[in-house]
Protein backbone atom coordinates (compact mmCIF):
# COMPACT_ATOMS: atom_id res chain seq x y z
CA UNK A 1 0.00 0.00 0.00
CA UNK A 2 1.41 3.43 -1.16
CA UNK A 3 0.48 6.39 1.21
CA UNK A 4 0.93 9.64 0.69
CA UNK A 5 1.12 11.63 3.79
CA UNK A 6 0.39 15.61 4.29
CA UNK A 7 1.58 17.38 7.57
CA UNK A 8 0.74 21.43 7.38
CA UNK A 9 -0.10 21.67 11.33
CA UNK A 10 2.34 24.29 12.22
CA UNK A 11 4.83 26.14 9.75
CA UNK A 12 6.73 23.02 8.09
CA UNK A 13 4.63 22.40 4.25
CA UNK A 14 5.26 18.45 4.00
CA UNK A 15 4.64 15.66 2.01
CA UNK A 16 6.04 12.25 1.92
CA UNK A 17 5.19 8.42 0.41
CA UNK A 18 5.65 5.88 2.33
CA UNK A 19 5.29 2.33 0.45
CA UNK A 20 3.79 -0.50 3.17
CA UNK A 21 3.56 2.05 7.08
CA UNK A 22 7.78 1.70 6.70
CA UNK A 23 9.36 1.83 3.32
CA UNK A 24 9.84 6.09 2.88
CA UNK A 25 10.05 6.49 -0.80
CA UNK A 26 10.28 10.26 -0.12
CA UNK A 27 9.67 13.20 2.45
CA UNK A 28 9.67 16.82 1.39
CA UNK A 29 9.61 19.56 4.36
CA UNK A 30 9.25 23.18 2.99
CA UNK A 31 10.26 25.22 6.06
CA UNK A 32 8.72 28.42 6.67
CA UNK A 33 11.29 28.91 9.28
CA UNK A 34 13.31 32.30 7.79
CA UNK A 35 9.68 34.06 7.22
CA UNK A 36 8.85 33.43 10.77
CA UNK A 37 12.34 33.82 12.69
CA UNK A 38 12.39 37.70 12.57
CA UNK A 39 9.09 37.94 14.42
CA UNK A 40 10.42 35.60 17.02
CA UNK A 41 8.09 32.54 16.89
CA UNK A 42 5.26 31.36 14.27
CA UNK A 43 2.89 34.06 13.24
CA UNK A 44 -0.30 31.77 12.22
CA UNK A 45 -1.23 34.01 9.35
CA UNK A 46 1.61 34.11 7.74
CA UNK A 47 1.90 30.20 8.06
CA UNK A 48 -1.15 29.50 6.70
CA UNK A 49 -0.60 32.17 3.19
CA UNK A 50 2.47 30.04 3.20
CA UNK A 51 0.91 26.64 2.80
CA UNK A 52 -0.99 28.10 0.65
CA UNK A 53 1.52 28.65 -2.02
CA UNK A 54 3.57 25.38 -0.68
CA UNK A 55 1.02 22.47 -0.78
CA UNK A 56 0.68 21.76 -4.34
CA UNK A 57 4.47 22.17 -5.22
CA UNK A 58 5.73 20.06 -2.18
CA UNK A 59 3.07 17.14 -3.20
CA UNK A 60 4.17 16.96 -7.36
CA UNK A 61 7.90 16.74 -5.51
CA UNK A 62 6.74 14.20 -3.02
CA UNK A 63 5.36 12.29 -5.86
CA UNK A 64 8.12 13.11 -8.46
CA UNK A 65 10.97 12.19 -6.01
CA UNK A 66 9.80 8.86 -5.24
CA UNK A 67 9.08 8.36 -8.91
CA UNK A 68 5.63 7.82 -8.86
CA UNK A 69 2.29 9.45 -10.26
CA UNK A 70 -0.95 9.97 -8.53
CA UNK A 71 -2.73 6.91 -9.70
CA UNK A 72 0.24 4.92 -7.61
CA UNK A 73 -1.48 5.85 -4.93
CA UNK A 74 -3.71 3.87 -2.51
CA UNK A 75 -4.02 6.18 0.53
CA UNK A 76 -4.37 9.40 1.23
CA UNK A 77 -3.11 10.03 5.62
CA UNK A 78 -2.96 13.58 7.06
CA UNK A 79 -2.71 15.46 10.03
CA UNK A 80 -5.94 17.42 11.22
CA UNK A 81 -5.52 17.68 14.88
CA UNK A 82 -4.13 19.33 16.58
CA UNK A 83 -2.40 22.69 15.46
CA UNK A 84 -2.86 25.73 14.34
CA UNK A 85 -6.39 25.89 12.35
CA UNK A 86 -5.37 27.77 9.69
CA UNK A 87 -2.70 25.78 8.84
CA UNK A 88 -4.21 22.07 9.41
CA UNK A 89 -6.85 23.57 7.19
CA UNK A 90 -4.77 23.57 3.87
CA UNK A 91 -3.53 20.18 4.20
CA UNK A 92 -6.62 18.85 5.04
CA UNK A 93 -8.36 20.16 1.95
CA UNK A 94 -5.48 19.22 -0.53
CA UNK A 95 -5.64 15.82 1.37
CA UNK A 96 -9.70 15.61 0.34
CA UNK A 97 -9.15 16.80 -3.28
CA UNK A 98 -6.75 13.93 -3.37
CA UNK A 99 -8.62 11.17 -2.14
CA UNK A 100 -12.15 12.40 -3.89
CA UNK A 101 -10.56 12.87 -7.28
CA UNK A 102 -8.20 9.55 -6.77
CA UNK A 103 -11.09 7.87 -5.37
CA UNK A 104 -8.69 6.56 -2.63
CA UNK A 105 -9.36 6.54 1.31
CA UNK A 106 -8.29 9.09 3.44
CA UNK A 107 -7.57 9.51 7.04
CA UNK A 108 -7.23 11.87 9.82
CA UNK A 109 -4.06 11.52 12.14
CA UNK A 110 -3.46 13.34 15.37
CA UNK A 111 0.11 15.13 14.83
CA UNK A 112 1.24 13.16 18.24
CA UNK A 113 0.69 9.98 17.14
CA UNK A 114 2.54 10.97 13.73
CA UNK A 115 5.56 11.67 16.16
CA UNK A 116 5.44 8.38 18.03
CA UNK A 117 4.77 6.41 14.60
CA UNK A 118 8.07 7.90 13.46
CA UNK A 119 9.94 5.10 15.55
CA UNK A 120 8.14 2.75 12.99
CA UNK A 121 10.27 3.88 9.85
CA UNK A 122 13.13 3.11 11.29
CA UNK A 123 12.59 0.70 13.23
CA UNK A 124 9.61 -1.44 11.74
CA UNK A 125 9.74 -4.42 14.08
CA UNK A 126 9.39 -2.26 17.03
CA UNK A 127 7.15 -3.91 19.48
CA UNK A 128 4.33 -2.95 21.98
CA UNK A 129 3.62 -2.25 24.25
CA UNK A 130 6.21 0.27 24.53
CA UNK A 131 6.17 4.31 26.06
CA UNK A 132 6.99 6.91 24.28
CA UNK A 133 8.73 10.31 24.95
CA UNK A 134 7.36 13.13 22.92
CA UNK A 135 8.89 15.96 23.11
CA UNK A 136 8.00 18.87 20.64
CA UNK A 137 7.34 22.72 20.51
CA UNK A 138 3.53 22.27 21.92
CA UNK A 139 3.78 18.98 23.86
CA UNK A 140 5.65 17.41 26.33
CA UNK A 141 3.51 13.74 26.82
CA UNK A 142 4.59 10.14 28.15
CA UNK A 143 2.83 7.70 26.17
CA UNK A 144 1.70 4.18 27.35
CA UNK A 145 1.53 2.67 23.67
CA UNK A 146 -0.15 -0.66 24.23
CA UNK A 147 -1.37 -1.18 20.69
CA UNK A 148 -1.73 0.53 17.37
CA UNK A 149 -4.75 3.01 18.26
CA UNK A 150 -4.65 2.46 21.88
CA UNK A 151 -3.00 5.10 23.88
CA UNK A 152 -3.04 6.78 27.72
CA UNK A 153 -1.04 9.82 28.73
CA UNK A 154 0.84 8.39 31.87
CA UNK A 155 2.50 12.10 32.16
CA UNK A 156 2.46 15.69 30.71
CA UNK A 157 4.01 18.62 31.38
CA UNK A 158 1.80 21.29 33.67
CA UNK A 159 3.28 24.53 32.07
CA UNK A 160 5.79 25.11 29.24
CA UNK A 161 6.66 22.63 26.94
CA UNK A 162 10.35 21.03 26.24
CA UNK A 163 10.54 22.93 23.25
CA UNK A 164 8.91 25.93 24.22
CA UNK A 165 11.45 26.00 27.13
CA UNK A 166 14.64 25.19 24.39
CA UNK A 167 13.02 28.33 22.33
CA UNK A 168 12.29 30.53 25.37
CA UNK A 169 15.76 30.47 26.81
CA UNK A 170 17.00 31.01 23.60
CA UNK A 171 15.14 34.27 23.18
CA UNK A 172 16.78 35.31 26.43
CA UNK A 173 20.41 34.37 25.39
CA UNK A 174 19.85 36.22 22.31
CA UNK A 175 19.91 33.12 20.16
CA UNK A 176 17.37 33.82 17.58
CA UNK A 177 14.33 31.27 16.51
CA UNK A 178 13.89 28.38 16.80
CA UNK A 179 15.97 27.74 19.96
CA UNK A 180 16.54 23.88 19.80
CA UNK A 181 18.74 23.16 17.06
CA UNK A 182 21.31 26.54 18.16
CA UNK A 183 21.10 25.15 22.05
CA UNK A 184 21.99 21.68 20.70
CA UNK A 185 24.98 23.38 18.75
CA UNK A 186 26.49 25.72 21.54
CA UNK A 187 26.03 22.91 24.29
CA UNK A 188 29.02 20.82 22.58
CA UNK A 189 31.31 22.98 23.63
CA UNK A 190 29.85 24.29 26.93
CA UNK A 191 30.26 22.89 29.88
CA UNK A 192 26.95 21.42 31.42
CA UNK A 193 28.26 21.73 35.23
CA UNK A 194 29.16 25.70 35.00
CA UNK A 195 25.75 26.40 36.20
CA UNK A 196 23.22 24.49 38.04
CA UNK A 197 19.93 25.11 37.07
CA UNK A 198 16.83 23.76 39.16
CA UNK A 199 15.13 20.57 37.79
CA UNK A 200 11.86 20.12 39.07
CA UNK A 201 10.36 16.80 40.42
CA UNK A 202 6.49 16.25 40.66
CA UNK A 203 7.06 13.88 43.17
CA UNK A 204 4.02 11.19 42.66
CA UNK A 205 3.54 11.70 39.24
CA UNK A 206 5.02 11.68 35.63
CA UNK A 207 4.62 14.80 34.95
CA UNK A 208 6.96 17.56 34.19
CA UNK A 209 7.43 21.46 34.85
CA UNK A 210 9.81 23.46 32.69
CA UNK A 211 8.57 27.53 33.81
CA UNK A 212 11.00 27.29 36.96
CA UNK A 213 14.38 26.56 34.69
CA UNK A 214 13.04 29.45 32.08
CA UNK A 215 12.59 31.75 35.23
CA UNK A 216 16.09 30.49 36.31
CA UNK A 217 17.79 31.43 33.16
CA UNK A 218 16.95 34.62 33.18
CA UNK A 219 17.80 35.47 36.32
CA UNK A 220 21.40 34.20 35.71
CA UNK A 221 21.81 35.69 32.27
CA UNK A 222 20.90 39.35 33.91
CA UNK A 223 23.30 38.88 36.25
CA UNK A 224 26.42 37.17 34.91
CA UNK A 225 25.94 37.75 30.95
CA UNK A 226 29.68 39.34 31.19
CA UNK A 227 31.13 36.66 33.46
CA UNK A 228 29.78 33.55 31.62
CA UNK A 229 29.95 31.86 27.92
CA UNK A 230 26.36 31.33 26.22
CA UNK A 231 28.08 28.01 25.72
CA UNK A 232 27.84 27.13 29.17
CA UNK A 233 24.84 28.54 29.57
CA UNK A 234 23.31 26.41 26.63
CA UNK A 235 25.11 23.52 28.16
CA UNK A 236 24.17 24.09 31.31
CA UNK A 237 20.48 24.88 30.90
CA UNK A 238 20.48 21.52 28.30
CA UNK A 239 21.59 19.27 30.72
CA UNK A 240 18.89 20.41 33.14
CA UNK A 241 16.20 19.78 30.64
CA UNK A 242 18.04 16.08 29.59
CA UNK A 243 17.87 15.52 33.38
CA UNK A 244 14.58 16.05 34.03
CA UNK A 245 13.11 14.18 30.91
CA UNK A 246 15.35 11.26 31.27
CA UNK A 247 14.82 10.46 34.71
CA UNK A 248 10.84 10.87 34.60
CA UNK A 249 10.99 8.51 31.37
CA UNK A 250 12.71 5.99 32.64
CA UNK A 251 11.03 6.38 35.93
CA UNK A 252 7.46 5.63 33.48
CA UNK A 253 9.58 2.45 32.35
CA UNK A 254 10.26 1.13 36.05
CA UNK A 255 6.51 1.86 37.63
CA UNK A 256 5.15 0.16 34.24
CA UNK A 257 7.56 -3.19 34.09
CA UNK A 258 7.73 -2.26 30.26
CA UNK A 259 11.30 -2.41 28.80
CA UNK A 260 10.32 -0.24 25.69
CA UNK A 261 11.23 3.28 25.46
CA UNK A 262 11.19 5.40 22.51
CA UNK A 263 11.47 9.28 21.75
CA UNK A 264 9.49 11.66 19.28
CA UNK A 265 8.79 15.02 18.76
CA UNK A 266 11.40 17.99 17.40
CA UNK A 267 13.16 18.20 20.62
CA UNK A 268 13.99 14.20 20.49
CA UNK A 269 16.77 15.10 17.90
CA UNK A 270 18.83 16.84 20.37
CA UNK A 271 22.00 15.06 20.11
CA UNK A 272 22.37 15.31 24.02
CA UNK A 273 19.09 13.89 24.80
CA UNK A 274 19.62 10.91 22.31
CA UNK A 275 23.27 10.34 23.32
CA UNK A 276 21.66 9.94 27.19
CA UNK A 277 18.29 8.28 26.44
CA UNK A 278 20.54 5.43 24.56
CA UNK A 279 23.25 5.37 27.53
CA UNK A 280 20.41 5.39 30.45
CA UNK A 281 18.75 2.64 28.13
CA UNK A 282 21.56 0.20 27.45
CA UNK A 283 22.71 0.48 31.53
CA UNK A 284 19.38 -0.67 32.12
CA UNK A 285 18.54 -3.16 29.80
CA UNK A 286 15.69 -1.02 28.25
CA UNK A 287 15.16 -1.44 24.54
CA UNK A 288 15.56 2.07 22.96
CA UNK A 289 14.20 3.33 19.71
CA UNK A 290 14.95 7.28 18.49
CA UNK A 291 14.30 7.88 15.13
CA UNK A 292 17.27 9.98 12.74
CA UNK A 293 16.69 13.95 13.44
CA UNK A 294 15.07 14.75 10.18
CA UNK A 295 11.89 12.50 11.47
CA UNK A 296 12.42 13.92 15.07
CA UNK A 297 11.06 17.48 13.67
CA UNK A 298 7.83 17.51 11.70
CA UNK A 299 7.39 15.79 8.51
CA UNK A 300 4.64 13.86 6.69
CA UNK A 301 6.43 10.35 6.41
CA UNK A 302 5.50 9.92 9.96
CA UNK A 303 1.55 10.59 9.11
CA UNK A 304 1.98 8.29 6.30
CA UNK A 305 3.21 5.42 8.70
CA UNK A 306 1.10 6.27 11.37
CA UNK A 307 -1.86 6.88 8.61
CA UNK A 308 -1.14 3.40 7.28
CA UNK A 309 -1.65 1.88 10.29
CA UNK A 310 -5.46 2.98 10.44
CA UNK A 311 -6.23 2.31 6.79
CA UNK A 312 -4.82 -1.37 7.24
CA UNK A 313 -7.52 -1.67 9.78
CA UNK A 314 -10.30 0.10 7.67
CA UNK A 315 -10.95 3.19 9.64
CA UNK A 316 -10.80 5.95 7.38
CA UNK A 317 -12.91 9.20 7.34
CA UNK A 318 -15.22 11.22 4.80
CA UNK A 319 -14.89 14.31 3.23
CA UNK A 320 -16.68 15.96 6.37
CA UNK A 321 -12.92 15.52 8.28
CA UNK A 322 -12.72 18.60 10.77
CA UNK A 323 -9.77 19.98 11.94
CA UNK A 324 -9.34 20.47 15.36
CA UNK A 325 -7.07 23.14 17.15
CA UNK A 326 -6.61 21.67 20.51
CA UNK A 327 -6.84 17.65 21.22
CA UNK A 328 -5.17 15.29 23.58
CA UNK A 329 -3.78 12.11 21.85
CA UNK A 330 -5.58 10.38 24.84
CA UNK A 331 -7.03 10.26 28.36
CA UNK A 332 -4.65 10.11 31.57
CA UNK A 333 -5.22 7.80 33.97
CA UNK A 334 -7.30 9.11 36.98
O1 LIG B 1 7.88 18.53 16.60
P1 LIG B 1 8.32 19.88 16.13
O2 LIG B 1 9.10 19.96 14.85
O3 LIG B 1 7.08 20.82 15.99
C1 LIG B 1 6.03 20.78 16.92
O4 LIG B 1 5.21 19.82 16.83
O5 LIG B 1 6.04 21.64 17.82
O6 LIG B 1 9.15 20.52 17.34
C2 LIG B 1 9.67 21.80 17.26
C3 LIG B 1 10.44 22.06 18.52
C4 LIG B 1 10.94 23.49 18.63
O7 LIG B 1 10.63 23.97 19.92
C5 LIG B 1 12.45 23.35 18.43
O8 LIG B 1 13.20 24.33 19.14
C6 LIG B 1 12.69 21.97 18.98
O9 LIG B 1 11.59 21.21 18.56
N1 LIG B 1 13.92 21.36 18.45
C7 LIG B 1 14.96 20.98 19.23
C8 LIG B 1 15.98 20.51 18.36
N2 LIG B 1 15.50 20.59 17.07
C9 LIG B 1 14.24 21.11 17.15
N3 LIG B 1 15.12 21.04 20.57
C10 LIG B 1 16.29 20.62 21.07
N4 LIG B 1 17.32 20.17 20.30
C11 LIG B 1 17.20 20.09 18.96
N5 LIG B 1 18.23 19.64 18.21
ZN1 LIG C 1 5.54 18.20 15.85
Amino acid sequence: MIVLGIETSCDDTSAAIVRNGHEVLSSIVSSQIDLHAKFGGIVPEIASRKHVELINPVIREALNSAGITFQDLDGVAVTNRPGLLGSLLIGVSAAKAVSAVLQIPMVGVHHLEGHIYANFLTNPDWQFPFICLVVSGGHTDLVLARAHGDYTILGRTRDDAAGEAFDKTARVLGLGYPGGPVIDKLAKTGNPKAVHFPRARLDGTLDFSFSGIKTAVIRYWEDHSQDTSVEDVAASFQAAIIDMLVTTAFQAAGSTGIPRLAIGGGVAANSGLQARMKEEAARRGIDFSCPPPSLCTDNAAMIACAGYHHLVRGEEDGLDLDTIASEPLAPTPD
